[in-house]
């Protein structure tokens, strides 16, 4: 089947109250829009069409660098005159023998599977709508089916009558049609209607009086087809996805502890036996291994976890591989490029960045450690930093195995401290170490004998 896709998405969404535009507000960490075009890519059409409009020069910015940018055929609407206007834009594009999908971009969580459906029943008799029964029709355009049960119109709420207002299957606006069907119909919708629009709509009543069938496909999934029309509407899809996803992981084997209160945007791999506390977002690529803990408020940005290993409460990780068996946190902040081998211990208050921690090394208390290299079984102490930036470049620190590192220490980079050094606490180490040395680099403890400390001098 030759598809082409138009997506939809010139509105102002004047209920959003945003300055910037509506489809780019974000659901599950990524725009609404970025979701519509990954369903619509799913189906490998020949052609996508985006219609955009309102600040079109936002939309267009936001996509320049990504994956789509030479995918997209750019549509401008600059006059919203209503859904058949934005397609009567497309239309030139079209090639006559498409079959052509419409999409809305503020329809964020559409299937493909439930598109490839309507494709195929589209197929039939060359138009087919996405439809819904829903126990909240209100704002949705009305399916409006005659004895027979035959699709003859939809009315749009704003023009319907009390008995249409109480029909309970929808439009929910996604629609195929046959391009030379579609582009007959676009030239004979007129704007009669109580918002003086171009409905795309009209192009069902128009087709069962030309004796064209107007086949569908029914969701069962309200989420699925669910618009977003104001913040509120967002939010509450937002919480609807993000249960729909923890659920399903539960069932995949995932203990949960409250599935409300666990977000994920973007993709999770998860191993077998993974316990999860509350309040965790996975941001990004995650990749979980067995057995793994993770404790309260944690946040994965696009991280490895090996497994066997312990996440404890309020840490955040991004761009971080760690190996198996290690224990992080809790109140661990590990900044990209930090690598945790295998038994690795990060305790709390620690930092790290381009940071990897070699096998069985332990940096266990309110720790600096960036841009440096460590070796096995290393101890870093409490309060040591590594000095990395001079105030215009970045430096490294090499610690090679076995090196015990006493608190309060400065490594001031670049440095290395040999294998098996010793550096005694309060420090400020400036050059190498060679292995197996002890290193102490701070000012001699002063004994004074019979110290007096002084009075308080009394005054009247
Ligand atoms: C539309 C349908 C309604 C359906 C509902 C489902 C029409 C006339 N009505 O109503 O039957 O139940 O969707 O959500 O089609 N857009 C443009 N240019 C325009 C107008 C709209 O690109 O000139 C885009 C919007 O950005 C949006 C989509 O089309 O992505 C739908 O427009 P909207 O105004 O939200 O339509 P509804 O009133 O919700
Ligand atoms: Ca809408």
């Amino acid at each position: 089947m030759h598809i082409e896709v138009v997506v939809l998405a010139a509105g102002k969404g004047t209920r959003m109250h945003s300055d910037i535009p509506k489809v780019l507000h974000p659901l599950a960490g990524k725009p609404m829009l970025t979701h519509v075009l990954d369903a619509a890519r799913a189906l490998s059409p020949q052609k996508l069409h985006l219609v955009t409009g309102f600040q079109s020069d936002l939309v267009k910015q936001h996509y320049a660098n990504s994956s789509f940018v030479n995918t997209l055929n750019w549509v401008e609407q600059s006059q919203q005159l209503g859904t058949g206007h934005a397609v009567m834009q497309a239309a030139p594009a079209i090639d006559d023998g498409a079959m052509v999908l419409v999409l809305y971009g503020d329809v964020p969580l559409i299937k493909p599977k439930t598109l490839s459906a309507l494709l195929t029943k589209a197929a039939q008799s060359g138009f087919a709508v996405l439809t819904l029964v829903t126990d909240k029709p209100a704002g949705l355009g009305r399916m409006i089916r005659n004895k027979n049960q035959q699709i003859i119109a939809i009315v749009e709420e704003k023009d319907a009558n009390r008995e249409q207002l109480a029909i309970n299957e929808v439009n929910t606006g996604i629609m195929a049609f046959k391009a030379d069907l579609l582009k007959t119909w676009l030239g004979q919708l007129n704007t009669n209607n109580a918002q003086g629009e171009y409905y795309l709509t009209d192009t069902v009543a128009i087709a069962y009086s030309q004796g064209i069938e107007v086949c569908n496909t029914q969701t069962l999934d309200n989420n699925e087809v669910q618009g977003v029309n104001d913040r509120l509407q967002l939010t509450e899809l937002e919480r609807s996805y993000q249960l729909g996803r923890s659920r399903e992981l539960a069932k995949s084997g995932v203990t949960i502890a409250d599935t409300a209160r666990l977000d994920i945007r973007g993709d999770l791999q998860t191993g077998r036996d993974i316990s999860l506390d509350i309040n965790i977002i996975f941001e990004g690529t995650n990749k979980i291994g067995n057995r793994v803990t993770i404790g309260p408020n944690v946040v994965l940005i696009n991280c490895e976890i090996g497994d066997d290993c312990e996440i404890h409460a309020n840490s955040h990780l991004e761009n971080v591989v760690v190996q198996n068996k290690c224990t992080v946190g809790p109140f661990a902040r590990l900044r990209p490029g930090t690598l945790l081998k295998t038994g690795a211990k990060i305790g709390n208050f620690v930092e790290t960045k381009k940071a990897i921690v070699g096998t069985g090394s332990k940096i266990n208390h309110l720790s600096y450690v960036g841009d440096a290299e460590l070796g096995a079984q290393v101890n870093i102490g409490a309060g040591t930093i590594t000095c990395n930036y001079d105030g215009v470049n970045k430096f490294k620190t090499t610690i090679k195995d076995g090196v015990f590192v006493g608190s309060n220490t400065a490594l001031v980079a670049p440095v290395t401290l040999g294998v098996n050094a010793t550096i005694g606490a309060g420090s400020v180490i400036t050059t190498d170490v060679p292995d197996q040395d002890l290193a102490v680099a701070r000012s001699k403890q002063k004994n004074i004998s019979g110290w007096k400390r002084p009075v308080k001098i009394k005054t009247e």
